[in-house]
């Protein structure tokens, strides 16, 4: 089936985005990397998705972005079906790091401020996403700040560590102001389960702060439970199905695999 992309990504989310018994295979596969997938994402929620290794995460947030789409089902944005809006309109609302970033060696603030190409040189901007990003620290270490170029190869330019280069990318993840969906893709599976949950903690207490009339969806994948017990609503995702979704209270009323998997990390760090 092929849809005519002709409807316009839209401006905020008030219902949200809601799962329709989506399927997927990769292109040239048979298994099913997803299977019959079906969920409710409210406008507003912060949303942690949990699952081994494997068990089809990246690939969920993969066709919530419209890298890929559905084998079968369908994915709403309120009542349109994202096949209809076309994918780069859908990415110009999109906001977010993945787990495999790039090592864009510009300078810092251009590096940076690719996250939102139109805003690219609006050092403001950049700014505010190293201050979302925790990258303070990050920035403060560099020679020449912002205007410091990255990469030995460079003249004058910088090496940076693996854990900055990740914080760098967080700040570009973050450059957008106002997405309709942040998705987070253990962006920072390189930094201390300390320093992601106080990240964590910041974003969720900043968003829940204002008055946010966006309706935006923060999608969040993580290893980390301390992490995870924050966000208003967790998928468990086992061998491409959803095993349990709810809060972290229903999911630990419910004695299931969440509450299985966190009370084993919990006693790890006691
Ligand atoms: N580009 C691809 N082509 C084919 N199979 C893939 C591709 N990317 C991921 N997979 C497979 O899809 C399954 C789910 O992967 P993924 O969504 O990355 O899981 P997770 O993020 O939960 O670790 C895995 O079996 C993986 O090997
Ligand atoms: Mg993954």
């Amino acid at each position: 089936m092929v849809a005519t992309a002709d409807q316009p990504a839209p401006d905020r989310l008030t219902r949200g985005i809601r799962l329709d018994h989506v399927s997927f295979a990769y292109p040239g596969t048979d298994r099913l990397v997803l299977d019959d997938v079906s969920l409710d994402l409210p406008a507003g929620a912060v949303v942690a998705i949990v699952g081994e290794n494997g068990a089809g995460k990246s690939t969920l947030v993969k066709l919530l972005c419209k890298l890929y789409a559905p084998t079968s089902g369908r994915i709403l944005v309120d009542d349109t079906d994202l096949a209809r809006i076309p994918a780069d309109e859908w990415r110009g609302r999109l906001a977010g790091a993945f787990q495999d970033f790039f090592r864009f060696e510009l300078l810092a603030r251009q590096s940076i401020g690719l996250g939102d190409v139109p805003r690219v040189d609006e050092v403001p901007a950049v700014r505010a996403a190293v201050d979302r990003a925790g990258a303070t620290d990050v920035v403060d270490k560099l020679a020449t700040g912002l205007s410091t170029q990255l990469g030995p190869t460079w003249p004058g330019g910088v090496e940076v560590s693996f854990g900055q280069w990740q914080k760098l990318a967080l700040a570009r993840g973050f450059m957008r102001d106002e997405p309709l969906l942040l998705a987070l893709d253990e962006p920072t599976a390189a930094l201390d389960a300390e320093t992601e949950h106080a990240l964590f903690e910041r974003y969720a207490a900043a968003l829940h702060a204002r008055d946010d009339a966006s309706g935006r969806i923060s999608i969040l994948v993580s290893h980390r439970f301390s992490t995870v017990r924050m966000a208003d609503y967790i998928v468990v995702l086992d061998g491409a199905r959803v095993v349990e979704a709810g809060s972290h209270d229903e999911l630990m009323a419910a004695g299931g695999t969440y509450a299985e998997l966190y009370q084993i990390q919990a006693a790890a760090y006691r």
